[in-house]
């Protein structure tokens, strides 16, 4: 099973316990934009809303959902997850930060301790793949610097809070990682 720690120099890594639910409500409110890309994303995020993520956050199988809460400075600023599939020989990656960290690479930090880890745990892994909203430019600029491909636009994919929205689909193998 992948390790539930993870750290680099500035981040750690590590399961929720259920008293993140106040960093991740600011974290969720840190970004009001965010909401039109995503359905499961409430239009008003609560402090019930950020129980109860939390809670379905610590309730995942670890052998088939894995996730972590990124902390920077004691604070949770945002998570990374996976999703095992196949047997882990593929999985799905997401991730977020909080909106007041951005820009300074932690998303393609915690998703590079993140990946690396996978494809060092699961033998078997050949592929981590990920899916973002088609207009999500940040999104898209850190799987391409996390050397993902690009392999497709899945089009009105999701029709979220009236409007419809793409998925743009991104892959990395794992010769790919290693390289
Ligand atoms: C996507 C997200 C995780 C990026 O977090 P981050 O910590 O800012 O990411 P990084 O700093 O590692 O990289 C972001 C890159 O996108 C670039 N970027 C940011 N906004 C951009 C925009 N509007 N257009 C183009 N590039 C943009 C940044 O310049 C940076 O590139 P650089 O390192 O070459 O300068 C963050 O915006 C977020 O949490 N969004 C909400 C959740 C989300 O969309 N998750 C992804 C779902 S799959």
């Amino acid at each position: 099973m992948i390790p539930n720690q993870l750290r680099n120099e500035t981040l750690q890594l590590r399961p929720f316990v259920q008293e993140d639910e106040v960093d991740v409500l600011a974290y969720w409110q840190s970004d009001p934009g965010w909401e039109r890309f995503n359905a499961s994303v409430p239009t008003n995020f609560t402090s019930s809303d950020a129980s109860a993520f939390v809670t379905e956050m610590r309730a995942r199988n670890r052998d088939v959902q894995p996730n972590w809460a990124i902390e920077y400075q004691g604070d949770v600023v945002g998570i990374v997850s996976l999703t095992l599939e196949q047997d882990s020989r593929t999985a799905i990656i997401g991730y977020g930060v909080h909106a007041g960290v951005r820009g300074r690479g932690m998303a393609a930090a915690a998703t590079a301790l993140v990946i690396s880890e996978a494809f060092t745990s699961y033998p078997q892994l050949a592929k981590i793949s990920a899916h973002t909203n088609g207009e999500n430019l940040a999104s898209m600029k850190v799987l391409e610097k996390l050397g993902f491909s690009r392999e497709g636009l899945l089009r009105r994919a999701h029709f979220v809070k009236g409007r419809w929205v793409d998925d743009a689909i991104y892959g990395l193998l794992r010769e790919e990682w290693d390289q």
